[in-house]
């Protein structure tokens, strides 16, 4: 089972550093943003992770490469735990495909259909980081109690924040302390507020069958003109059922703005060193 990150867009809101960093390589503390995405998917027991990269983001694939002269001089120079770090991110199962247009989320998740094969498959937004990493598992619960169906996560946002987002309709068929389980019977993407089936917006983790990938050929341009995976999983549910776990906005930590790029910083650094150093 691949874990797939969508890697190709533009870092548009990070202009100007990103003509020449790709946003995912901007540090978070002490590792760029897509390490936690990484390592997010291979702790949910994916064996290899797929990157849908740009042509243009070399440096993502440099960096998890194995850099062996480096490594040696640093161990050479005493420096062993530098060097194990170095060869830690090479270790990663990673693979890459590429996006050569920018035709949307949709169309970026289809760019791996060859690499997924007839398996279910995890996609995870770089822009949300997890680091617990307990989103994907608890997702993999739940469709394992639900005969391996699509398991999206969702979180409650205020009214006047749906039109960012797609956005479920269902009913609520479960209660936990893990999160509550609706049934979805409908997905849209960026309603307007007046519009919006509920108040519950896709997350940016996805556990999908191998179905939805299939229907990702047939989807036309949505929303913005873009090839839109909301669309596919709308479609999806005239032959499968979907569930989708609520979690915490507290869950994840943006990265998407600069504004909240820093603010994940200052909260994952106290988290890490504690508040008064
Ligand atoms: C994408 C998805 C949307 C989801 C969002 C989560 O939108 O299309 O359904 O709610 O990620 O962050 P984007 O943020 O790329 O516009």
């Amino acid at each position: 089972m691949k874990a797939l990150i969508p890697a190709a867009g533009l870092g548009t809101r990070f202009l100007p550093i990103t003509k020449s960093i790709p946003k995912e390589m901007l540090l978070v503390v002490d590792k760029p943003a897509i390490q936690y995405v990484v390592e997010e998917g291979l702790a949910s027991g994916a064996d290899e992770v797929v990157i849908v990269n740009s042509r243009q983001k070399q440096a993502i694939e440099d960096y998890f490469s194995p850099a062996p002269e480096l490594a040696a001089e640093l161990r050479e120079r005493g420096k062993d735990a530098y060097a194990a770090l170095v060869e830690q991110v090479a270790s990663y199962p990673v693979s890459y495909v590429y996006q050569e247009e920018a035709l949307g989320l949709g169309h970026a998740v289809r760019c791996a259909a060859e690499a997924c094969g007839d398996e279910p498959f995890y996609v995870l937004l770089g822009d949300v980081l997890v680091p617990g990493n307990a989103m994907l598992p608890a997702m993999k619960r739940v469709s394992d109690e639900h005969g391996g169906a699509s398991v999206i996560a969702v979180m409650p946002v205020p009214s006047d924040q749906v039109s960012r987002f797609g956005v479920i309709a269902g009913a609520r068929v479960q209660e936990g302390s893990g999160g509550d389980v609706w049934k979805v019977d409908g997905l849209v993407e960026k309603p307007a507020a007046e519009a919006a089936p509920s108040n519950l917006a896709v997350f940016g983790r996805y556990l999908l069958s191998p179905r939805v990938m299939e229907l990702l050929a047939e989807v036309r341009p949505g929303v913005g003109g873009e090839i839109q995976l909301t669309d596919a999983l709308d479609a999806v549910l005239a032959e499968e059922e979907m569930y989708a776990l609520v979690v915490s906005p507290d869950d994840g930590y943006d990265t998407g703005t600069v504004e909240s790029w820093l603010d994940t910083n200052n909260r994952l650094y106290a988290q890490r060193f504690g508040e008064g150093r």
